[in-house]
């Protein structure tokens, strides 16, 4: 039983020392010192022994398992500090290393001249309207003076949608007369958004663009009034006070109407539509021509992206391609 014991120790001790994990070293510990381990199995044998021998058997096996115990402490003890230090070292935060790049998004040339044309309004004391863009034939059309046998309704053909005689809005004008009827004078907005036109796509021509409109109604408003609007807001617009002229246009909810050109880079461009509100328009909105006089504009935004970036076709705006969107 001696002999089972020293054996049952050596072989112990070495295991113990050649574990690499905590839970291999507990297994150990169940295997030789547990309820049914290798240590009470043989102890399990003390009960054949003379009485002289059990004393001295007893004080053996209590040596064996404190010795083993205190190899398992220790071992345990070693396990743990070396994974603490595996840890830490899976752990550290190496500062020095270049960092995960998450590359900025910006924002599209389109939306930032909206944002800009927002804000030049906004600074003169103007606030933002929107509206649907499918609309009905009334808002697009007949209540800015265009009745349906209107010549001026073949410049803007579009996408009809087959029930209540809906359409895809050809301009942002539908906002003036949504505007109007919910709110009394003095009025002062701008209206960006998308608008359509079955037109065929080229360089200079999408079925789909954007605008913004401007309208202004008040006691007394002038063709005045309109030149020193849309004069500050070229001139914040391009950085520069340019020379501008207003030529003579129509539109059948102005009147008069003009188109306004921007001499620029020794260019004239065209840039907007405007005039003064007509008495028509008004009066069908209920307000009375009689007092209240305005002016209104539009303006492409697409026009001024490809002018103010020199874009050679307007398709480029939508293509997503990212090596011209960098650039912005
Ligand atoms: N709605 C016109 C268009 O799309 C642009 C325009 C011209 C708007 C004159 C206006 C205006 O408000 O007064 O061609």
């Amino acid at each position: 039983m001696e002999a089972q014991l020293t054996q049952l120790k050596q072989e112990a001790t070495e295991a113990i020392a050649s574990v690499t994990t905590l839970d291999a070293l507990e297994q150990l510990r169940v295997n030789y010192l547990g309820k049914k381990g290798q240590l009470s199995q043989i102890l399990r044998g003390m009960g054949k022994l003379s009485p002289e021998e059990r004393p001295r058997i007893g004080a053996i096996a209590n040596e064996v398992k404190e010795a083993l115990q205190q190899s398992l402490d220790q071992a345990n003890h070693q396990l743990e500090k070396a994974q603490i230090a595996a840890q830490l070292a899976a752990e550290t935060l190496d500062v020095t290393m270049p960092g995960v790049s998450r590359p900025l998004g910006r924002i599209h040339p389109l939306n930032s001249i909206i944002d800009r044309v927002i804000e030049i309004f906004l600074g003169l004391g103007y606030t933002v309207a929107e509206g649907p863009e499918i609309e009905s034939d009334y808002y697009n059309f007949e209540a800015l003076n265009t009745p349906p046998d209107h010549p001026a309704r073949d410049m803007q053909d579009t996408f009809y949608l087959p029930h209540d005689q809906l359409l895809l809005r050809t301009h942002t004008s539908s906002v003036q007369i949504r505007y109007m009827e919910q709110h009394d004078p003095p009025i002062r907005v701008i209206a960006p958004g998308r608008v359509y036109r079955r037109d065929t796509v080229d360089a200079t021509h999408s079925a789909v663009f954007h605008q913004v409109e401007l309208l202004a109604i008040d006691r007394g408003l002038t063709f005045t009034d309109l030149k020193g609007t849309l004069k500050e807001f070229v001139r914040q617009m391009f950085g520069e006070d340019l020379p501008m002229r207003f030529r003579a246009s129509y539109f059948p909810f102005t009147e008069p109407s003009a188109e306004v050109d921007v001499q620029w880079k020794g260019k004239w461009l065209e840039v907007l539509g405007c005039g003064m509100v007509d008495p028509n328009v008004l009066k069908a909105v209920g307000y009375d021509p009689e007092i209240y006089t305005g002016f209104a504009a539009g303006l492409g935004v697409e026009r001024f992206a490809m002018v103010l970036h020199q874009f050679d076709d307007i398709r480029r705006l939508y293509s997503s391609d990212l090596r011209l969107l960098q650039q912005f």
